[in-house]
């Protein structure tokens, strides 16, 4: 078997690990559904985590936020394992459900960042004008001040997923992970967001991690790629992601393939 591996360069050593992934083995099912992943993430990183239909990227997530079990090997994050004491407030989860919020729900963008500020840290350390500003601030960094009375269910997708990124946001979150945040969002707003998590990750410290089936979106705005398929297949510099004919030699070395329908472009 043959990985392609290219170390991307850490400005500095003093960098803290926000994630490492270990010898990862996770079964659902019975079926092995994650291999011997070993993935590590340094604070202020981009990463966007790509790969066919199937190929485990949800399932990493889970595995990530502790609601997957790991069948073998380990997850940390922040030097501890998953739902650990240390990271309440810390992780922001951010998938596409989340934006689907049901109609019937009738909530104000912000209402439901405040809802980002309710847990069990926050609760105890945070007074309610902390929690006001953190509200506040959150809308901002996310562009929604004009919209901060609307009801969520008036949002255009793009919106309701920068109101759900705001909600992370507002609950201190450092290390942000979504889950194909941008499909059903038109071009134009999906770039926007993406611009949104870029200038996170440089103006604010945060860490991205960003599930999506954009190759083209994510290679021009993540700053390092992973391509999944049970295991990890390319860990480097999104410049150097390969293109698609060396995406199929690399998926054929490992003799599994049959579903997918993985796109480069989306129209
Ligand atoms: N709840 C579940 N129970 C059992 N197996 C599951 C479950 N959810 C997913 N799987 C299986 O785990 C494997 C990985 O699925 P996963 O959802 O992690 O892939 P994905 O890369 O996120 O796919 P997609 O791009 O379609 O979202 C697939 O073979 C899938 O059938
Ligand atoms: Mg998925």
């Amino acid at each position: 078997m043959e990985q392609i591996q290219i170390t991307v360069g850490t400005s500095s050593l003093e960098e803290e690990t926000v994630l490492e992934v270990k010898d990862l083995c996770v079964t659902r099912s019975g079926k092995l559904v994650l291999e011997d992943i070993n993935l590590e993430i340094k604070s202020g990183e981009f990463v966007g985590l790509v790969g066919p239909n199937g190929s485990g990227k949800s399932s990493l997530m889970l595995s990530i936020l502790g609601i997957l079990k790991a069948q073998k090997g380990t997850v940390r994050i922040y030097g501890s394992p998953p739902m650990s004491r240390n990271q309440i407030g810390k992780i922001g989860w951010v998938s596409q459900a989340a934006a689907n919020l049901k109609k019937e729900i009738r909530i104000t963008v912000e209402e439901l960042v405040k809802l980002g500020t309710l847990n069990a840290k926050n609760m105890f350390f945070r007074s309610r004008k902390e929690q006001n500003l953190a509200v506040e601030n959150a809308i901002k960094m996310v562009g929604m001040e004009e919209h901060k009375h609307t009801d969520v269910s008036k949002l255009s997708g793009g919106q309701k997923q920068r109101a759900v990124i705001a909600r992370a946001l507002a609950s201190n979150a450092d290390f942000i992970l979504l889950d194909e945040p941008l499909v059903g969002i038109e071009r134009n707003a999906s770039n926007s967001l993406l611009k949104l998590l870029d200038n996170l990750c440089h103006h604010e410290g945060n860490t991205i991690l960003i599930v999506s089936h954009d190759l083209a979106a994510i290679r021009q705005t993540a700053h390092r790629m992973s391509f999944l398929e049970q295991g990890i297949w390319f860990d480097g510099s999104s410049d150097e992601f390969p293109d698609l004919n060396q995406l199929a030699h690399l998926r054929g070395i490992r003799h599994v393939h049959g579903h997918g329908n993985y796109k480069e472009e989306e129209e």
